[in-house]
């Protein structure tokens, strides 16, 4: 029997589709070279998070969606920023399921994977469409639709693209905002209904490798559905301006809204990170893609 156990994932980035996605609309998000360790160790008496760099008072609940009640010691560390709609909590989710097949003995196929991921991340946000630990257990770009029989899941190749990711320093809260939609649903069909064919169309020029101008664009028509849908706020506006006025091809929220990143599609980062720079913008460029 193993003493113990590691699992790591990534976190993640919405380029279309987020919100939408919940109701069965296509969505597309990818990987990001930031995640999350997951260290399990067997130790005498209650289960307990010993270490962690995030503090949630969900965390030990989220802990025991996978976890037995007695014997184990957890560690996290991540590289990811909490509430910013960058997936730490499906990082946590998909890392903390890799640990505990591991430490049991057992290689879990991606759907054993997204459905021990899918316990922790409802600790979270409730009832989520499971794209953003779909994304953490393929490591990688994923199509996603979140379907009455299950989720359809569709690994895609993305062309490299250079983003800049502008934080604005305010974590939203996923589980409100989700169920904040999801209580006007009736009214704000027609805009979650142009998300979803927006990241149809988004996707299709994924795969096309259309130019950065034509994607950027889709963003930003992206940013202000969101903005419709109320999920945006004054500053993540600003923030998308701002990046647009830096010459950026497009920028959009990424995530659930209400705090959190922007992500302005860039052909390089370095000038809009020396303007995020000079403004007082935190801010960090991300590849993805290729
Ligand atoms: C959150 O990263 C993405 C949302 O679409 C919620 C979800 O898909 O569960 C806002």
């Amino acid at each position: 029997m193993r003493d113990q156990a590691t699992g790591t994932a990534p976190g993640k980035l919405i380029l279309a589709g987020e919100h939408a996605v919940v109701y069965g609309h296509p969505a597309v998000a990818v990987a990001v070279n930031r995640g999350t360790t997951v260290q399990l160790r067997r130790r005498p008496g209650p289960t307990r998070v010993e270490r962690a760099i995030l503090h949630d008072a969900r965390l030990h609940e989220a802990m025991l969606a996978l976890l037995p009640p007695e014997g184990v010691g957890v560690h996290i560390e991540s590289s990811l920023p909490v509430g910013r709609g960058m997936g730490s909590s499906a990082a946590l989710a998909i890392a903390l399921a890799r640990a505990w097949f591991t430490l049991q003995g057992q290689e879990p196929d991606f759907q054993q994977l997204h459905e021990a991921g899918f316990k922790v991340e409802r600790v979270f946000h409730g009832n989520p469409s499971g794209i953003d630990h779909a994304v953490a257990a393929i490591e990688g770009a994923v199509r996603y639709r979140n379907l009455p029989d299950g989720p359809e899941i569709e690994p895609l190749t993305v062309p490299s693209l250079e983003l800049v990711v502008l934080d604005s320093g305010l974590a939203g809260d996923t589980r409100l905002l989700v169920q904040r939609v999801r209580d006007q649903r009736l009214v704000l069909q027609p805009v979650i209904a142009e998300i979803g064919a927006l990241a149809e169309r988004f996707i299709e020029a994924l795969e096309m490798s259309a130019p950065p101008e034509v994607l950027g664009h889709m963003m930003t028509e992206n940013h202000a559905l969101l903005g419709r849908l109320g999920v945006s706020t004054v500053n993540l506006d600003r923030l998308a301006r701002f990046a647009l006025d830096a010459g950026a091809h497009g920028a959009k929220l990424a995530g659930a809204g209400g705090g959190g990143v922007v992500i302005a599609l860039v052909d390089d980062p370095e000038l809009l990170l020396r303007a995020a720079g000079k403004a007082g913008v935190p801010a960090f460029s991300v590849t993805v893609g290729g």
